[in-house]
């Protein structure tokens, strides 16, 4: 199969899937963070090298003060249930995004998982947490121009230069991007990282997101031909 090494997916509708179950918005988080464990080990046994899931975007600060303060919460509950068999899996967790606004208790779950993983080889399970795709490419070009004015660096920056300013410095490219629930946008999501990624949209929210349905998006990415802006090969 055509090798896919980065995966990332915006896991949407956990607020809907909520709904039609009678149940707050909340419940489709847990019941989503829960899924994130699910397809992490799908993934990794699938081949996938680096995971990068969309939990909370610079724009959700929108959402009720509840929902808010309940996602903050939800990394603590995640960890504490499934951090060891991340560990004894070798997983190395990433956490993209300026977390330095986020509740300090928040923060500290964030950087004990990084910490504790940071010399596993498995697979690079990476969580975007407070994180916007423009904001990201802004401080990256402040962090450039600062170091043009200290003399760092010079006005001969490439693109593979620009990259080590971005806060996916580690990750290589995306291969396939995955949003769930039938919406098709991409939402300030890894607008550098995507530039030749394969979309997919599929109708599933994320609670009902099945390995199945991974494996199925694999299938349908092992069929598009990837040029790259060249010529077709096939
Ligand atoms: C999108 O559904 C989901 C979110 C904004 C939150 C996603 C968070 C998780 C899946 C859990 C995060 C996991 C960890 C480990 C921190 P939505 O609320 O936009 O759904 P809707 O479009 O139906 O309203």
């Amino acid at each position: 199969m055509k090798e896919c090494k980065h995966v990332a997916i915006i896991m949407d509708g956990n607020g809907r899937w909520a709904k039609a179950q009678g149940k707050p918005r909340t419940a489709g988080h847990l019941v989503g963070s829960d899924n994130v464990r699910t397809i992490a080990i799908a993934a990794s046994e699938m081949g996938i090298k680096y995971l990068t899931l969309y939990a909370f975007s610079t724009e959700n600060w929108k959402r009720s003060k509840d929902e808010v303060s309940y996602i903050m919460k939800l990394p603590a509950i995640f960890f504490k249930k499934y951090m060891q068999e991340f560990l004894d899996r070798g997983y190395r967790m990433n956490i993209i995004g300026e977390l330095d606004v986020l509740p300090k208790s928040t923060q500290k779950v964030l950087y004990d998982a990084m910490e504790e993983s940071k010399n596993n080889t498995g697979l690079n399970l990476n969580i975007c947490m407070n994180y916007g795709s423009q904001r990201e490419i802004l401080l990256a070009a402040r962090k450039y121009a600062e170091d043009v004015k200290n003399g760092i660096a010079d006005l001969n920056l490439d693109e593979a230069g620009f990259e080590k300013y971005l806060m996916t410095k580690d990750f290589p490219p995306v291969d396939l991007l995955i949003r769930t629930s039938g919406e098709e946008r991409i939402s300030n999501y890894l607008l550098w990282q995507i530039a030749y990624a394969e979309l997919e949209f599929v109708p599933e929210s994320w609670p009902e997101f099945t390995p199945a349905v991974l494996q199925r998006c694999l299938e349908e990415y092992s069929h598009r031909d990837r040029r790259f802006g060249g010529v077709t090969n096939e």
